[in-house]
């Protein structure tokens, strides 16, 4: 069984980024941790500062994985793009944010991408990623 993740913009800088927001930890020894905890599954990651690259990456996994967790950053509150990408692919996405993006600045309450995703799980930390998996295998 094939999950792919993907960050979008400046997930790259988790553990240096805001760590009141989003924590201390990288997202690498997180990803290990989630591969160590699910031996069975191939969850491979994909993080991208540009948005062409996370279209190009749903298309490419985006009708032959079991599913697809993905927080785009910032574009969830922008991107028609990815929207539309998220609706052409069959593969079920659910969208995740580590922090609880409600607690925050208005701008941050419309995903322009949930509306095309089986559910949203944000507020959870890192876990956000887990219990998005957890909802994909469990189908
Ligand atoms: C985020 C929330 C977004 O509003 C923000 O732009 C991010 C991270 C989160 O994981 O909490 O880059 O998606």
């Amino acid at each position: 069984m094939k999950i792919q993740i993907i960050n979008g913009p400046n997930l790259n800088l988790l553990g240096v980024r805001e760590k009141s927001i989003y924590g201390s930890a990288d997202f690498e020894t997180y990803l290990a941790q989630l591969r160590n905890r699910y031996p069975n599954i191939n969850i491979e990651y994909y993080q991208s500062n540009t948005e062409g690259d996370i279209i190009n990456k749903l298309h490419e996994v985006g009708f032959s994985y079991h599913g697809i967790v993905i927080n785009a950053g910032a574009y969830t509150h922008t991107s028609i793009a990815i929207a539309d990408a998220i609706a052409a692919i069959t593969v079920p996405v659910i969208e995740v944010h580590i922090s609880n993006v409600y607690k925050r600045e208005e701008f941050r309450h419309h995903s322009m991408l949930a509306c095309n995703c089986k559910g949203v799980i944000a507020g959870f930390g890192m876990d956000s990623y887990r219990l998005g998996i957890e909802n994909l295998i469990s189908e």
